[in-house]
């Protein structure tokens, strides 16, 4: 008997429709592929963590969410290493059987007091923890309530849970608002939103949210993906910080895969809530539990947003001379100023044009991932432009020069990404 799969020996009509999706997806320029994606260390100039080589060709890398460079830095890099020789590779069972082990422990006690809660937990990916979260606390007879554009991870977790969900449009609180008066009372209800939205860059009014959930007694889910390390003056721990509601979020979530230059991710709440994940959670639950050297990692980069506010200003500074840079060029136009976050859009609309575009950058010298459906709507594709504080200010030049001769024509695009709405009173008036 043969181990090695041939895929003659494979059922030809099934493989066959397969091919024909595939075939499909090319035509319509939906097709993905991964690239290999090399960190160039000999950097010259550029920055270690920006300057890559993309299947074969030096680029100044706009696509990572490592927006405060902090997957190269030394100090994340020695805890991992330090992990690895005290406790080894890998974590060898899932969490309830022999997996918690000090360091998860300590990481979670950390991430306890950095989004002042009562207890966290650590999961071993965003993806993975939304999905567990959302199985776990939803019932039949529950209902949530979503923002249209919530990430990929929170639309499965209420996929699978066996809870009435409904999506209010994007950032529009009058909606959400309408939809929980007609809800019945008695039902359980969440709301569930993204902080900062991962392709959008922008956010809703979370006091405002916060606010409306109180009136109708739901409670809320934060996904803070984007904004962990990057909102919040004293420990920079994200939204809920900057708006003063980690006491009125039920659930925090967020992840140590971007600003915090590493893998997994963290829920944060009351004991109840994560005694019944701890229960309930079967993404935790029957998953081995991340390897030491990740943990060390995310505690180090806990510790370190909390005490070095070097990177986070860098990081607020490159977005404000993006901006400015923008201006200068006379592609303001093209943006939805003020920036709110280190994401910036730039909507194209048709696919193969943002994928052109996409690789008229890269000619150039810049890597600018060209995003599109099913990632964000039919008609949106755009690129998506990530600002790190690792960039220097003739990348950012540089980069914007290349954005005037790569973009296609097109009309004035402002307003086509809803803008958020700001309530009197709640929202800081800078967030920077
Ligand atoms: C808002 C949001 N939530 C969750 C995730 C998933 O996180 P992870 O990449 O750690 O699985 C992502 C990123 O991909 C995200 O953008």
């Amino acid at each position: 008997m043969t181990h090695s799969a041939s895929p003659d020996a494979l059922p030809h009509a099934a493989m066959d429709s397969y091919r024909e999706a595939l075939e499909h997806w090319r035509e319509t320029g939906q097709l993905r592929r991964c690239r290999t994606v090399i960190p160039h260390g000999d950097a010259g100039e550029s920055s270690a963590s920006t300057l890559v080589e993309l299947d074969g060709q030096l680029a100044i890398n706009f696509s990572s969410n490592d927006y405060l460079g902090l997957s190269q830095d030394e100090r994340l890099k020695a805890a991992s290493i330090e992990a690895i020789q005290h406790y080894g590779t890998g974590s060898a069972s899932s969490r309830l059987i022999s997996g918690t082990g000090p360091l998860v422990q300590a990481l979670e006690a950390a991430l306890a007091r950095f989004k002042k809660t009562e207890a966290a937990l650590v999961f071993n990916s965003g993806y993975q923890a939304n999905v567990a979260i959302l199985q776990a606390i939803l019932e039949p007879g529950d209902l949530v309530f979503c923002d249209r554009l919530n990430h990929a991870s929170l639309v499965d977790g209420c996929r699978l849970s066996e809870a009435r969900w409904t999506r209010y449009p994007h950032l529009d609180l009058d909606n959400l608002e309408a939809r929980l008066r007609k809800a019945p009372t008695e039902a359980r209800k969440w709301i569930v939103t993204d902080s900062v939205f991962s392709m959008d860059g922008d956010y809703p009014d979370l006091c405002a949210l916060v606010e409306i959930a109180e009136r109708y007694d739901a409670l809320v889910m934060v996904d803070e993906a984007h904004a962990t390390g990057l909102y919040g003056d004293e420990r920079s721990s994200g939204l809920c910080e900057q708006f003063a509601l980690s006491h009125r979020v039920a659930l925090q979530m967020g992840t140590f895969s971007k600003a915090l230059g590493g893998a997994g991710a963290y829920v944060a709440g009351s004991r109840v809530l994560m005694d019944t994940l701890i229960n309930r959670a079967r993404g935790f639950i029957y998953s081995t539990a991340l390897p030491p050297a990740v943990v060390a990692a995310a505690h180090a980069a806990v510790a370190l947003v909390q005490t070095d506010f070097q990177p986070k200003t860098r990081l607020w500074e490159n977005v404000a001379y993006f901006e400015q840079q923008a201006v200068q060029a006379g592609l303001a136009h093209r943006f939805q100023f003020p920036l709110k976050s280190p994401i910036v859009p730039v909507l194209v609309g048709d696919s193969t044009q943002a994928l052109q575009a996409s690789q008229a950058l890269l000619d150039a010298g810049y890597f600018v991932q060209g995003i599109r459906p099913p990632t964000v709507p039919v008609g949106t594709a755009r690129l998506r432009i990530a600002l790190s504080a690792a960039h220097t200010r003739p990348q950012i030049e540089g980069l914007i020069q290349a954005l005037s001769h790569a973009l296609p024509e097109s009309p004035d695009l402002t307003g086509s990404l809803p803008q958020p709405e700001s309530s009197a009173g709640c929202t800081r008036e800078s967030l920077r």
